[in-house]
């Protein structure tokens, strides 16, 4: 495996109170490459992303990006170094237009030219954003709007896209669409660290996974080898042996 462009050391994370929700965790993901985290509600999946992102009032540790710290950078200065996250609750703009909504993912952006390049390159990448960008980004059906999400994080051109639960909500089939175009990411050169409870087709999406337990990782392996182990069958597959 090619160095990780993205690593994360000794993170810990809490809201207050010096209860920490995540307790010291490393994890690497590589150019090209798909990591999942996975565990059960409450786990602290989403306070790993926020930790990293520099949302929560208490935290430890480091995060590097190509090398570099960048631990105690603010979440917009992330975005600028080529670090997008795309948090757990929606944050599409209903009452703008798709067209606004992609704009709005490149606000870091100066050079109105490249912004308008950078967006045309990504509705060239979604045709479905692209046929419908006068309307109002409210009229998108809850796949579309997720899909939207990723594109507008595209607009800035990351180096490493953090996604909390892409899937959420969303239909079998167009599940299936969303990790499609997490895997088309991955193949284009991105570092993607994904958090998912579809356990089943989010593995099969990815390259390595990590099972998160009371802010610990208890597991972490390639994606294929934890489909077949049983501990995760039974905890996460509501399989009751090994898969
Ligand atoms: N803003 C907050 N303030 C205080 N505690 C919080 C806050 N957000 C989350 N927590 C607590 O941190 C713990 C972990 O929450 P977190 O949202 O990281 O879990 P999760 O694994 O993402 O769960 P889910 O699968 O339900 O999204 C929970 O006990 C939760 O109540
Ligand atoms: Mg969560």
């Amino acid at each position: 495996m090619s160095e990780a462009i993205f690593s994360v050391s000794g993170l810990k994370a809490g809201y207050g109170g010096g209860r920490l929700i995540v307790d010291g965790i490393d994890l690497e993901v590589a150019a090209g490459e798909v990591v999942t985290m996975i565990g059960q509600n409450g786990a602290g999946k989403s306070t790993v992303l926020k930790g990293i992102y520099n949302m929560t009032p208490e935290r430890a540790g480091d995060v590097r990006l190509q090398g570099a710290s960048v631990f105690r950078l603010p979440a917009h200065e992330l975005l600028r170094q080529g670090l997008a996250y795309i948090p757990q609750q929606h944050t599409i703009f209903p009452k703008l237009t798709i067209a606004e909504n992609l704009t709005m993912g490149g606000y870091l952006i100066d050079d109105n030219g490249l912004l308008a390049e950078r967006v045309a390159a990504v509705e060239a990448m979604f045709p479905v954003l692209a046929e419908r960008r006068a309307q109002y980004a409210a009229s998108l059906s809850g796949g579309e709007q997720r899909m939207l999400e990723i594109a507008r994080t595209l607009v800035m051109d990351p180096k490493v896209i953090m996604l909390d639960e892409p899937s959420i909500g969303l239909a079998p089939r167009i599940v299936d669409q969303v990790f499609a175009v997490v895997r088309r990411l991955a193949e284009s050169g991105k570092a993607i660290l994904m958090v998912e409870q579809n356990v089943k087709k989010a593995l099969n999406a990815s390259d390595r996974a990590c099972v998160l337990e009371l802010g610990r990782i208890r597991l972490q392996d390639r994606a294929q080898v934890l489909i077949g182990d049983e501990r995760v069958a039974r905890l996460y597959m509501g399989m009751s042996g090994a898969a």
